[in-house]
């Protein structure tokens, strides 16, 4: 991933710099921890942090077991709601859409349509790695969860989708790595629920759309 201009250091509140981005935590799929405490987050998932993806412990395969199956399902009421609210707001193709919470990416295609470039970020770090094979066009099987703590694993019949206008990041939308102002759309899909306190996150993102950065 490139170093976008609308990226914000976490530690200044600037321009993310060359130099801050040189020194920022790649996953060994290269997707970069914008994170105030990269460390700590590391830290926090152990051996997940850079585990071969057949190597995943439980509580990983029971996540991407519940999202990945999304990727096969591009025409789900949820996917064809996104696309024509975006039908309704956007007409043209805009500059920037960033995506809150995009997990495995079921929308990324659907939001490379819509501008000339799409970050997506998730706070984490494995379905990320998914949703990067997904938008590099390349194979993975996906995890089906077995009575009690198994899994089978099926090849994927997913068309590739090799997405060059989207980049991936983990980060917190509640501490999201934007300058204000710098996106044209910001879209969460089923992430509100997910958040602990609503007002905060909707005051930090709509400072991506409208101005004024709220701590
Ligand atoms: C219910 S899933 C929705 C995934 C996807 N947008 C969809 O519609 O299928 C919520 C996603 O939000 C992510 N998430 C939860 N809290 C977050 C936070 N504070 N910052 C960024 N992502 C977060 C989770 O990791 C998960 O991938």
């Amino acid at each position: 991933m490139q170093l976008h201009p609308e990226l914000r250091s976490l530690h200044t509140n600037g321009a993310l710099t060359e130099s801050e981005w040189e020194n920022t935590h790649f996953s060994s799929d290269a997707i970069g921890l914008l994170l105030s405490n990269p460390n700590d987050y590391i830290d926090s998932l152990g051996p997940e942090w850079d585990a071969d993806l057949d190597t995943l412990p439980f509580n990983a395969l029971a996540h991407l077991a519940r999202y990945l199956p999304q990727l096969q399902e591009p025409k789900a009421p949820l996917r064809e709601a996104l696309r024509s609210t975006l039908e309704k707001h956007a007409d043209e193709k805009v500059e920037l859409i960033i995506e809150a919470g995009c997990s495995v990416g079921a929308d990324l295609h659907t939001l490379s349509q819509k501008a000339r470039r799409v970050i997506g970020f998730d706070a984490y770090i494995t379905p990320l790695r998914y949703a990067l094979k997904h938008i590099t066009g390349q194979s993975f099987s996906i995890p089906q969860r077995n009575e009690g703590r198994g899994f089978s694993f099926a090849e994927n019949e997913l068309s590739p989708q090799r997405l060059s206008n989207v980049s991936l990041i983990c980060a917190d939308a509640l501490d999201p790595p934007f300058l204000p102002e710098c996106a044209d759309i910001v879209v969460a899909m089923n992430l509100l629920d997910n958040v602990p306190c609503l007002a905060m996150y909707l005051s930090k993102h709509q400072s991506n759309l409208y101005g004024e950065y709220v701590q």
